[in-house]
């Protein structure tokens, strides 16, 4: 046996190893071992409406974001824009809307009520397994914010969609009136935060899906 002062180090060095061991284990470690893993093909669609271009502007910073992620195939959109193979080709979709009275507009309505009226995504859940996730502008501090994301998430959800949040507890989100109108830099930074986490998790779940 040996000696206790002699077994410290070799302890040390076996519980470095232990510790190398498992930062190199995938989804075990810091936040940069998950962005830095291997590149999957992964496509995410960021789609939105806006009139006087604060949400325009937030959605850029989501595609930036998303973009970022190794890999990525991106497509930035309006909503009226959309097509069924946009939508069923993405793996990933992010909505923003403008807040309209405490909830988003009616073009993002109409966008999602017609993913059946034009898509028919029912009864089949054509939508199911997608990563989905929202962002929002709002003229003041407390107005709709939240609940436009999550009304955004709601029908998501109603899709069997996967929601994320990320940048923000529902989303990403601005305050683009008042004191310092228009998008500020942590707003666009709660953005790009949001855009790289969606194609994070659909890459992952993808992978995953094909084993
Ligand atoms: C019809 C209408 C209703 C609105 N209602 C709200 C509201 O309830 N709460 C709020 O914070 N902002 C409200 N706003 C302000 C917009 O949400 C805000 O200016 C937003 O950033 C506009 O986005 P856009 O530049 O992408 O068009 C409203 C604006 C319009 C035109």
């Amino acid at each position: 046996m040996l000696p206790a002062h002699n077994s410290i180090p070799r302890l040390r060095s076996i519980g470095s190893l232990f510790l190398c061991v498992l930062l190199l284990i995938p989804g075990i470690g810091s936040d940069e071992t998950f962005a830095d893993e291997p590149a999957q093909p992964v496509k995410v669609l960021v789609t939105y409406h806006s009139l006087s271009g604060n949400t325009e502007r937030m959605a850029e910073a989501v595609a930036e974001g998303a973009k970022s992620f190794p890999g990525a195939e991106v497509l930035l959109k309006r909503v009226g824009q959309v097509t069924a193979d946009d939508l069923f080709s993405a793996d990933a979709v992010v909505v923003g809307s403008p807040v309209y009275w405490s909830n988003m507009s009616g073009e993002v309505k109409t966008f999602f009520d017609n993913w059946q009226f034009k898509f028919s995504v029912f009864p089949e859940f054509k939508m199911k397994n997608k990563v989905g996730a929202a962002f929002a502008t709002g003229g003041q501090i407390s107005s709709g914010k939240e609940v436009t994301m999550l009304t955004i998430l709601a029908a998501m959800l109603g899709n069997q969609m996967i929601v994320v949040s990320g940048g923000g507890a529902f989303g990403a989100s601005a305050t683009t009136e008042g004191d310092s109108p228009g998008i500020d830099n942590k707003e666009l930074a709660e953005a790009t935060a949001l855009g790289l986490r969606v194609a994070q998790v659909a890459a992952r779940f993808k992978a995953g899906s094909a084993k």
